[in-house]
């Protein structure tokens, strides 16, 4: 068995003084990015180490237009694109990646964007939101962008942003929708599309282990950014008990583990980055990440029971309305 290294989080600028120069020249594409965000901090840290092109996604350009001032100023040379994607609408997800026929071949994919606690509400698809936006545009994103991952050839990356959440989350597959939003609980359900993303990445990892395309979902810890708008006065209450309290908090297999503390944003981006470019972590395809390594004790049995990641599946294709077949 592997013991990987881990046990603190290292900056983003740590990780890319050791790596980062295997990101010259690649086409790298990053979703959910703005100033305030884990994918902006991300795309201004990659950029420093001239890829050829970086293609970021957002619902609208004015989110992004900060980031791309920023990556101009550490990197004049790097192409930047702008690339607009609403992963709430699954013709939206199809539409986008039509934009990229121009583009022959993404190196690293990385799936950053996403929504914790919001109200209830559905995707145009009819989905509970956080399943739909974190997990399920991604699903549909993977499976149409792969022949141009494919094309980029092994040492590729598809990463998939997901969360401490996974301890416990497990997806409901009697119920993804909450009774139609009668029975939602927000927290649960940022669990659910949490564990989802970790199923799929834990599945597909399998699946293209033979093609060397580098597969893993990373929780990228604790970080003020704009995910923390929809925390109301009760959540923000209940988090403070849970914080003060002298309990541990419990998996969904009974076992502790302590809440993450805040760290600043090149933290929270440095585990992707060791997702797309650690080479140390290869044979681990489909792991979980904390802290820069594999995390399989993150991991619950709901996670890891393979009968999952395959009803998963079938119930992706299922709301995709096709077959994905790998
Ligand atoms: N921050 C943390 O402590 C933490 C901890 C664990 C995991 N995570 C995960 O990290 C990821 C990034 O979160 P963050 O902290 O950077 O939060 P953030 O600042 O809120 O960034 C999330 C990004 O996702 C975008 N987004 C939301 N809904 C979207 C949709 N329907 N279509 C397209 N883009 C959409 C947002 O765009 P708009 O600005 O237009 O809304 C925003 O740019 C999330 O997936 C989250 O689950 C974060």
């Amino acid at each position: 068995m592997t013991t990987w290294a881990g046990g603190i989080i290292l900056s983003s600028e740590f990780v890319l003084s050791k790596y980062g120069d295997s990101l010259a020249n690649k086409t790298i594409l990053i979703t959910g990015v703005a100033n305030d965000s884990i994918a902006g901090e991300l795309a201004v840290q990659i950029s420093a180490y001239k890829p050829s092109l970086v293609i970021l996604t957002a619902r609208s350009e004015a989110r992004v237009e900060p980031v791309v001032a920023k990556i101009k100023s550490k990197n004049p040379d790097v192409s930047v694109r702008f690339l607009k994607l609403d992963l709430s609408d699954l013709k939206d997800v199809r539409r986008a990646v039509k934009d990229l026929s121009d583009v022959p071949k993404i190196d690293h994919f990385v799936a950053v964007a996403g929504v914790m606690v919001p109200p209830f509400a559905k995707t145009a698809d009819g989905l509970e939101s956080q399943f739909g936006v974190n997990y399920l545009a991604n699903f549909l994103l993977v499976k149409e962008l792969l022949p141009k991952i494919r094309a980029a050839g092994p040492k590729s990356s598809i990463v998939i942003c997901s969360s401490s959440a996974v301890r416990r989350g497990q997806v409901h597959f009697d119920d993804i929708n909450y009774s139609d939003g009668e029975t939602y609980d927000p927290l649960d359900a940022y669990g659910q599309s949490n564990a989802a993303r970790t199923i799929f990445a834990l599945f597909l990892g399998e699946k293209l282990k033979g093609e060397g395309i580098r597969v893993f979902s990373v929780d990228p810890g604790a970080v003020q950014t704009g995910l923390q708008r929809h925390f109301g006065g009760e959540f923000l209450a209940q988090i403070q008990v849970l914080r003060k309290s002298t309990e541990p908090l419990r998996d969904l297999d009974g076992r502790p583990y302590n809440m993450p503390n805040f760290t600043g944003t090149s933290e929270g981006a440095s585990t992707l980055i060791t997702a797309m470019v650690d080479p140390t972590i290869e044979e681990a395809h489909g792991a979980f990440l904390h802290q820069n390594a594999p995390a399989e004790d993150h991991l619950t049995s709901h996670i890891l029971n393979r009968d999952n990641w395959t009803k998963l599946w079938e119930l992706s294709e299922k709301l995709i309305g096709e077959p994905f077949t790998i």
